[in-house]
């Protein structure tokens, strides 16, 4: 097996290509656009979720190829969610992936369409992809649509807006980070197990709840850094969270205990996954990496 470094940069590139290859302008008025679409997609990004479908595809013996269109969908559902929470209206950031947001570099207008138009690209990719039966297609789009929608990471959202400056228990904080981050990451990993075609109710079990705890940890994570880290190296603003007086897992919890659960719930991950045999080593990777991140 590759070290995990080469596996991150091969699975980087390959989602990279895929994403760029597909997101071609064919009418003339949308150059801009396509181009505030393509800007917000391919800045950079660590492709968290991406890595995560291919993992899990991996896991129950699928090959690279079925997961493309898996990891390309969540992925662009996660470049929109990005677009909109930073809008002056949601958390009114101006820096992203070490760049300017995408109102900044274009306009709000075009930002909220751009959002918009990566939204209804995820399922029309998914829709189209002839790797899929019609029946795997349909589980996948609802699947996405479930988790991205006000079930998930939309309901996350508002749950953090209207949480501003209030002081959540930690059962509602722990809601509000499944709903926001959670419930996208669950889907990576579950629509790469759809996509290998050879997963059981079993399996899928196994990986919901492995899915459950990283998704957590990775917003437990996010949280922490922007406490920790700095805006170099985080490409966003640190302290960010703290000027807004965001309900964080720092904020209520302290930043020590925040980092306890963190490995905790990494710790949870790597549990479910005992079922499944050493092609899970990628996910098992991924956990840790989720937790020990930088950035
Ligand atoms: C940032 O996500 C927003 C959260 C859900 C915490 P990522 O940390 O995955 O951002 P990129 O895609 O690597 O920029
Ligand atoms: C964002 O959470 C979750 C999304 C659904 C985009 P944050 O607001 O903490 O993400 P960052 O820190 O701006 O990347
Ligand atoms: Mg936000
Ligand atoms: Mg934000
Ligand atoms: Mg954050």
């Amino acid at each position: 097996m590759s070290p995990f470094a080469d596996y991150l940069q091969h699975c980087q590139e390959r989602i990279n290509r895929h994403l760029t290859a597909q997101l071609v302008n064919q009418h003339p008025l949308l150059d801009r656009l396509y181009a505030a679409m393509r800007y917000s997609v391919t800045i950079g990004g660590k492709r968290v979720r991406p890595l995560l479908a291919y993992a899990s595809c991996e896991a129950l013996g699928g090959e690279f190829e079925q997961a493309d269109s898996a990891a390309a969908a969540v992925e662009l559902i996660h470049a929109y969610s990005l677009i909109h929470d930073d809008l002056p209206a949601m958390d009114d950031d101006d820096l992203r992936r070490g760049q300017p947001t995408c109102h900044r570099a274009y306009d709000e207008a075009t930002a909220i369409l751009a959002g918009d138009g990566l939204q209804a690209l995820a399922f029309d990719w998914l829709a189209k992809e002839e790797h899929y039966s019609p029946a795997t297609r349909l589980d996948m789009i609802r699947l996405l649509a479930t988790a991205a929608g006000p079930q998930g990471m939309v309901g996350g959202q508002a749950i953090d807006l209207g949480s501003v400056g209030r002081k959540l228990d930690l059962a509602t904080l722990e809601d509000m980070h499944l709903h926001k981050t959670g419930a996208l990451i669950s889907a990576a990993v579950q629509l790469g197990a759809l996509a290998s075609t050879r997963a059981t109710p079993e399996h899928l079990h196994s990986l919901r709840s492995y899915a459950r705890a990283i998704g957590l940890a990775f917003q437990v994570q996010d949280d922490i850094l922007d406490v920790q880290s700095d805006t170099a190296t985080l490409g966003k603003r640190q302290g960010a969270d703290i000027a807004r007086d965001k309900p964080t897992y720092p904020a209520l919890l302290g930043l020590a205990q925040a980092q306890t659960l963190a490995l905790q719930l990494r710790d949870q991950a790597l549990e479910s996954l005992e079922g499944l045999g050493a092609n899970a080593s990628r996910l098992r990777q991924l956990a840790d990496y989720i937790v020990q991140r930088r950035f």
